[in-house]
């Protein structure tokens, strides 16, 4: 016995392990419940008397210096190979961390849900799109500048297939294929010849509303546009309409809020005017109606339509309409919505 544990005690310094597997190995193998030096200690019993005493010491100073040998290889270990202590297999996972929903679709879907309180329901169209769901069908002339290759993108080869300019088009889709009353919110990305800065891009999001129905007036209209503007920006917000013109509508406005930044006193953001524009609307133009196969005698109805970023930036103060794009996490990270 006393043999087998002098060996042992010469090869301790000549251990090694690379990793912490086989470190783990060599300790089992030596320390461990059947190991090697647990088998010695437990031979002990047997040992003579007389030789106790000795056979005693040797194997203390045997099991000491595995032991101090085995701590000194785990520290040599390099950071990624040392055993990370017990291992609990019934722990959860680590926490993993969440992304965050994009600004656009926070805001996108809080315009939704206003809309979707009034009982407004999502209709979703192409953003592929053709000439008469996305001008035609909406009463833009031929001759019309929106038309023009400055705006729109064609698809090579086919001057009737365009990336759609508005989500008015989705009006049109909706229409097409059933009768009123209809009751609807379109959002979606459109997309517009535009050179790429902090304020314009060559696509962005909107968000178009219709309601159609008999006796439908300006001032059902103008009730839901205030409703939306104090539910979006708080109950102290202000509307101003002033009249404007789209094809598709008649007559048409366009909306502005007090400013939420100076509460209307007049600041940089809104040019000291106290007010900050922020979506188009107006009446239905009967034409749009009598194209979309809806009697235009019977049933009015109002729309209207607004850009996700442009309220984005009023809830936010996003400067740079570009970030919106750039999938930045720093910038994403910051935006959380309730569920
Ligand atoms: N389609 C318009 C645009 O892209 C926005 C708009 C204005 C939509 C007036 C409407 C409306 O429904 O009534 O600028």
């Amino acid at each position: 016995m006393l043999d087998k544990i002098k060996m042992l005690l010469e090869e301790v310094d000549a251990w090694k392990a690379h990793n912490a597997g086989e470190l783990e190995t060599l300790r089992i193998g030596q320390l461990g419940k059947k190991g090697k030096i647990t088998q010695l200690m437990n031979d002990f019993r047997d040992v003579a008397p007389e030789q106790k005493k000795l056979v005693g010491q040797y194997l203390n100073e045997l099991k000491e210096k595995a032991q101090q040998k085995i701590r000194t290889l785990k520290e040599n270990l390099t950071e990624t190979e040392k055993p990370t202590g017990d291992y609990d297999l019934t722990r959860t996972a680590y926490p993993v961390r969440l992304g965050t929903r994009h600004p656009i679709s926070v805001v996108k879907k809080e315009i939704c849900d206003i809309f979707g309180c009034l009982g407004f329901g999502i209709a979703e169209g192409p953003e592929i799109e053709d000439d008469w769901h996305v001008f035609s069908s909406l009463n833009f002339a031929d001759d019309h500048p929106a038309r023009d290759m400055q705006d729109t993108f064609f698809i090579r080869h086919n001057p009737e297939i365009v990336l759609r300019t508005h989500t008015s088009s989705v009006q049109t889709r909706v229409m097409e294929k059933q009768q009123p009353p209809i009751r609807i919110i379109c959002p979606g990305r459109v997309y517009r010849n535009e050179a790429i800065s902090y304020r314009a891009h060559c696509f962005f999001h909107q968000v178009e509303a219709l309601y159609v129905a008999e006796e439908v007036s300006f001032a059902d209209l103008k009730q839901v546009l205030l409703f939306f503007a104090k539910e979006m920006f708080g109950a102290n917000t202000q509307i101003r309409l002033r009249p404007s013109y789209f094809p598709f509508t008649e007559p048409s406005a366009e909306m502005d809020i007090s400013c939420n930044l100076c509460g209307g006193k007049g600041c940089p953001f809104c040019k000291h005017t106290g007010w900050v524009e922020i979506l188009g609307c107006g009446m239905v133009h009967p034409n749009v109606l009598d194209n979309c196969g809806i009697n235009s005698r019977i049933y009015s109805g109002y729309a209207l339509g607004m850009g996700i970023e442009r309220i984005a930036n009023l809830k936010y103060r996003v400067t740079d309409l570009r970030l919106f794009s750039e999938n930045d996490v720093r910038f994403l990270g910051q935006f959380t919505c309730a569920d």
